[in-house]
């Protein structure tokens, strides 16, 4: 862990399975950035118990994502679970003190899910974006790789470093930027219309750890015209069509994605054969993750060991920040 070179954080909740529209649209980039940063990847277990959930749920999903994401080649030193790190939730609730509750109102993703639930809406899913804040300002990171649903939680996120920067009478807390690294969208291939998403059913994401059987079938069945575009012609090619080949070039089958884009524009092209194309590039990836992934599996104790220790030890910087907040604050400690 370098200390000269830009601190990144970025949480991810463990939800659902990894499939490849997470897979391309973040773990990919999160692993190419390990290169460039002091990453900090982040199990939000937290954040994941703001809408209803199981303990039992929880507990195995929380274990499986590391399992993935070191699978993907995440390295056990930048991974660590929220929950481990207690001090998440002691900077979240000083943070919350420095939260406009007007602004917390305003959060789409707030507006969204409350009404996706309209049972029991947690108190929680509403002050959630100061846990967001405090995961982010609790390792002064200046960089915070995320989708663009997130854009509003940064926004936030620096308003509140900024209003607590004015109340400590110095730069305490750096302003974070995020980071929109441009991935590819991958849409579901059961409805090209809609992003390939978990929370949407099984036949509306392609699991990255899948057999080859079943993602062969689940691209086979993908939907590629509904006979309404016109086709041959490359400024009318079909949300499905156009998924196929983002899908071709994000598993890095880029002779097969340029014949096959020749034999489109020529009118020639066979959605077979491009749909075969798209299931081997996943295969390849896929054949590769779940070895890995049975390796890591075959050594459970050690591998959670791992990320236990490096949970232990982000937790000593966690713990230097909330000291230095506290004093500030006038919070006896
Ligand atoms: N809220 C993010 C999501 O739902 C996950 C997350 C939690 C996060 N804490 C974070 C992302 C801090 C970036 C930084 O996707």
């Amino acid at each position: 862990m370098s200390t000269d070179r830009a601190t990144i954080l970025s949480g991810i909740q463990p939800t659902g399975k990894l499939h490849f529209g997470r897979y391309f649209g973040a773990v990919e980039n999160w692993k190419r950035l390990q290169e460039e940063y002091d990453c900090l990847y982040m199990v939000a277990n937290y954040h994941a118990m703001s809408m209803p959930f199981q303990a039992k749920r929880l507990a195995e999903n929380s274990w499986e994502i590391c399992f993935h994401l070191l699978a993907c080649g995440i390295r056990p030193e930048n991974l660590f679970i929220q929950s481990l790190v207690p001090e998440h939730t002691e900077l979240a609730w000083i943070l919350n003190c420095f939260t406009s509750y007007g602004q917390l109102g305003r959060m789409t993703q707030f507006k969204d899910k409350s009404a996706q639930n309209e049972e029991f809406i947690s108190a929680g899913l509403f002050t959630y974006p100061a846990l967001q804040a405090a995961d982010i300002l609790i390792y002064r990171a200046g960089v915070v790789p995320v989708g663009k649903d997130q854009e509003q939680h940064l926004e936030l996120t620096r308003d509140i470093a900024q209003r607590f920067n004015n109340f400590a009478g110095k730069e305490f807390f750096p302003i974070p930027e995020a980071l929109y690294t441009a991935v590819p969208k991958v849409m579901s291939t059961a409805d090209p219309l809609r992003k390939m998403s978990a929370s949407q059913g099984d036949k509306h994401n392609i699991d990255v750890f899948a057999d080859e059987a079943r993602i062969r079938k689940q691209i086979r069945s993908a939907v590629t015209d509904t006979g309404t575009e016109a086709g041959g012609d490359a400024g009318a090619m079909s949300a499905g069509v156009s998924n196929l080949f983002s899908l071709l070039a994000a598993s890095g089958q880029t002779e097969a994605h340029a014949s096959l884009l020749q034999d489109y524009t020529a009118g020639a092209l066979r959605y077979a054969d491009l749909k075969e194309a798209v299931a081997d590039g996943l295969i390849g990836i896929s054949t590769q993750l779940r070895s890995r992934y049975q390796e890591l599996k075959s050594d459970r104790k050690s591998v959670k060991n791992q990320i236990k220790q490096s949970s232990f030890e982000v937790r000593k910087r966690a713990q230097a920040t909330v000291r230095e907040v506290k004093e500030i604050c006038g919070l006896a400690r």
